[in-house]
């Protein structure tokens, strides 16, 4: 990561910090856009307030990187939310914001930023979840969002292979950061229930995630594009009772 330019939404909290603080202790200039920056930690290079909803707020957070370092090598899209709601009562506004969040922002996110990338290839990391392929009741649009993050990883994957720009996606299990905190306070998530369902018997660390991250934002993946690898301890392996 030795002075790669490494852009990362939702890197003031959570996965997105862990990630952020992972990759700077490996040398590179973190570049972090979250809708709530006060939390960002000092190893970043550069914090900007952005909701990755808004296309124009996500252009001024590539440009602003491309002001600073002349270029982006690697993009991690981590901003994320979750809110469990049963999908009869599930208020249209809160279905809109989910996949606006979750699957458009996403979007507009790496498109602003790969648009400063087609010259000088590089990489990219959309955080997904084992929800992209696994249904869990009261996360209708969670969970269509974050399908729909696997399917665009898939279709960026092979229109930018010639750019030289690779594309994949890390679907973690729960993770214990403050979004599942928040999930198991609300009553949403039981987490001795959680454990049990998992065969490698624990939540995954934020720290599990960073190393997927780094691992697919570095050399050592070069030829693997088009990917979701799921950092979940065999949850969706699992099929048994
Ligand atoms: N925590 C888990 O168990 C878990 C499991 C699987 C996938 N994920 C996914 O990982 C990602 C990160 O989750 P986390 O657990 O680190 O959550 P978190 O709540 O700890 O951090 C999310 C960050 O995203 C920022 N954010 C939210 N909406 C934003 C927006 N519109 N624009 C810019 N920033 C925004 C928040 O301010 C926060 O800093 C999410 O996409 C989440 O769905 C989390």
């Amino acid at each position: 990561m030795q002075e790669k330019v490494i852009v990362v939404s939702g890197g003031a909290s959570g996965i997105g910090a862990e990630v952020s603080a992972r990759l700077a202790s490996e040398g590179a200039r973190i570049v972090i856009a979250d809708l709530n920056v006060a939390r960002a930690e000092s190893h970043t290079a550069l914090t900007i307030t952005c909701d990755i909803t808004n296309p124009d707020q996500c252009e001024a957070v590539a440009q602003a990187a491309m002001n600073a370092f002349g270029r982006i090598d690697g993009v991690v899209n981590c901003a994320g939310i979750s809110k469990p709601h049963d999908s009869i009562s599930l208020p249209p506004a809160d279905w809109s914001r989910m996949v606006d969040v979750q699957l458009n922002g996403a979007f507009y996110f790496i498109q602003a930023c790969a648009k400063r990338m087609v010259d000088s290839g590089g990489a990219i990391v959309f955080i997904t979840s084992t929800n992209a392929e696994a249904a869990f009741p009261r996360r209708a649009a969670y969970c269509c969002a974050k399908a729909g993050v696997a399917m665009l990883t898939k279709v960026l994957a092979i229109e930018w292979a010639e750019k030289g720009i690779r594309v994949n996606a890390v679907g973690p299990a729960y993770v214990a950061t403050e979004m599942t905190k928040r999930n198991i306070a609300a009553g949403n998530v039981n987490e001795p229930q959680i454990k049990a369902r998992i065969p490698l018997g624990r939540l995954a660390q934020p720290a599990d995630v960073a190393d997927a991250v780094s691992f697919l934002l570095s050399n050592k993946a070069s030829f693997i594009t088009g990917q979701s690898l799921y950092v979940d301890g065999g949850w969706l392996a699992y099929g048994y009772f």
